[in-house]
């Protein structure tokens, strides 16, 4: 029985989408979650920069002991899991990624739309996924900004936002999005609205929790089967804590702490 808990990170409140996932599927663990809300968007960052910031949640993590980090935000993962796993050699690591494959082994003759932040949309990790996943109709679409609008609950901006997106794509085709940022779950229905039609939406979620499974297996590091898992989650700015309580499937258990430049 191991009772340290699983650490997971996001630039705010996207990972909060993968978490309720992961914590219905293994509700015995215990976990951590850092809302780097302060630090948002991560999307038009350069790679350096966003090390650097995820690089200092990770030394803040290991203060916590964790057995494992997901880096439940696109943008990181394609940008440092490299860095990460070169060192933090003791670390199990689990990064969610576009789910490109995904939609190759099941919609393969579908029509495709990729929403992501343009750090994902560029970078290597996704040029190399895209290739080895060659799709005829797929369109890889960067979403500037996006992210911070739903991180910021400015939702009433969305529909123009998107409308404004999508007017240079023939819409009208696309039959599945690949939700590529974390945060973009939280507004499937707008995206449906702005298309004007019923799409399959596919994210990374379910890889996630599929693959801290197999972590905890393969380390044998489970926590005790009769444990109500407990969540504690760090937030950087205060008023994230009300958009989290609304996006959380499941409130108990939970405590928040709010952690200032200076808190270690
Ligand atoms: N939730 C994030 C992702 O999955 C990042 C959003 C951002 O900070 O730009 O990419």
């Amino acid at each position: 029985m191991d009772d340290r808990p699983i650490g997971i990170i996001d630039s705010g409140i996207g990972g909060i989408s993968i978490l309720n996932e992961v914590r219905k599927y293994l509700p015995c663990e215990n976990y951590i979650y850092y809302a780097d809300s302060i630090n948002n968007p991560y999307g038009n960052k350069p790679k350096e920069e966003i090390i650097k910031i995820v690089d200092n949640i990770i030394k803040y993590f290991i203060k916590y002991n964790v057995k494992i980090v997901i880096i439940a935000c696109n943008t990181a993962s394609t940008q440092t899991i490299s860095y990460l796993r070169n060192n933090y050699k003791d670390i199990l690591f689990v990064a969610v990624e576009p789910a490109i494959k995904v939609a190759y082994d099941k919609y393969k003759d579908k029509n495709v739309l990729v929403m992501a932040t343009p750090g994902t949309i560029h970078s290597d990790r996704l040029m190399s996924l895209a290739k080895e996943y060659y799709q005829k109709n797929r369109i890889l679409l960067p979403c500037t900004n996006l992210a911070e609008l739903i991180e910021n609950e400015n939702l009433e901006e969305i529909p123009i936002y998107l409308d404004n997106l999508f007017k240079n794509i023939d819409y009208n085709q696309i039959e599945v999005v690949i939700l590529g940022c974390t945060h973009y779950p939280f507004i499937k229905k707008y995206i449906e609205n702005a298309l004007n039609h019923k799409v399959i939406f596919v994210d990374g979620a379910n890889g996630v929790k599929k693959r801290v499974e197999f972590l905890l297996q393969e380390n044998n590091v489970f926590n005790n089967k009769n444990n109500q898992g407990t969540l504690t989650i760090i937030l950087t700015k205060k008023e994230t804590e009300n958009i989290i309580r609304n996006y959380l499937v499941n409130n108990s258990n939970v405590c928040f702490k709010y952690k200032d430049k200076s808190s270690i």
